[in-house]
């Protein structure tokens, strides 16, 4: 077992060495978001690898990591992105994931992002895939999550909202419903997360309102880690980044550990932005 003084923290180290250090079966949820590998972010840790074929090895050797360590009920979700510089990147990592692993594929959610960006001479990229595996098929933790969603299949008539149950239209009592695997509904980056990073004032014309290139909004963390743990479950997040995944973690109430290589991102933004949060 881990022991109590080892967790809620994070180690600047790189993932597998970090996770050769654990024992099996150990973790109840690993969220990462890893590195795409193609250089399309424009940071030094985008371009670790020659070339795709030696990313995806590099990744699924972690997938396989991943799988020892997470408990017999764990789940994993893991970031991916596809676009034309990398048409087959996540097609490969799901190929070789169903080839080297048991993990059990659960679903494929759309993040459907506010910030377009992109070009002029296609659709523009707003989404980011997240790949929904369980280690075991049957057995997982999944509190399923509500939001304000509407669909079609949902009537409002007056007041009130109707679904249709059967061939009758039922009366709701709210318009929350089940989370579907579109999450659109969640923005990149709240005004709020940035406020509580930046100890400064920023005007429309200050470059990145962000410290860290890639952060994602706490909000997304937080709906994988309520839907898929439980508290005081142990969470891994193997790419802290600027810890998004983290703060989710302590502001519902899970036990976690990270890691990241960059001793800059962990002593400038993370430790400072957990050490901010009031729980
Ligand atoms: C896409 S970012 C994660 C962003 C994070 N989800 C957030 O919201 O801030 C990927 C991170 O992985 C880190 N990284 C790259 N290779 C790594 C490795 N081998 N082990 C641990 N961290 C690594 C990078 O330094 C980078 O901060």
């Amino acid at each position: 077992m881990i022991k109590i003084n080892e967790v809620n923290k994070i180690y600047i180290q790189d993932c597998m060495e970090f996770m050769s250090t654990l024992p099996n079966e150990c973790i109840d949820l690993i969220i990462a978001d890893p590195p795409s590998g193609n250089g399309i972010v424009d940071e030094e840790w985008d371009k670790q690898w020659e070339n795709e074929d030696e990313y995806v090895d590099w990744l699924v050797g972690n997938v396989a990591e991943f799988e020892r360590i997470l408990k017999p009920n764990g789940t994993l979700y893991l970031y991916q992105w596809i676009g034309e510089k990398n048409p087959l990147t996540m097609a490969k990592v799901q190929l070789k994931i169903a080839e080297k692993t048991g993990l059990h594929f659960k679903n494929l959610i759309t993040w459907r992002k506010d910030r377009g960006f992109g070009v002029q001479n296609n659709y523009m990229y707003v989404r980011e895939e997240i790949l929904f595996y369980t280690k075991d098929k049957k057995n997982y933790t999944f509190n399923v999550q509500y939001g304000n969603i509407k669909r079609n299949y949902i009537r409002k008539c007056g007041k009130s909202y109707y679904k249709r149950a059967g061939n009758v239209w039922v009366e709701i009592e709210n318009d929350e419903f089940p989370i579907q695997n579109i999450f659109d509904d969640i923005n990149e980056k709240t005004y709020e997360d940035i406020y509580n990073q930046r100890q400064e004032e920023y005007t429309l014309d200050t470059k990145s309102l962000s410290l860290h290139s890639t952060q994602k909004p706490v909000q997304l963390g937080e709906r994988m880690i309520k839907a898929s743990s439980n508290e005081n479950d142990l969470i891994y997040i193997p790419f802290a980044g600027s810890g998004s995944e983290i703060v989710g973690c302590i502001i519902n109430k899970r036990n976690w550990i990270a890691t990241d290589i960059k001793k800059i991102y962990v002593e400038n933004i993370i430790k400072p932005r957990i050490n901010s949060i009031n729980v």
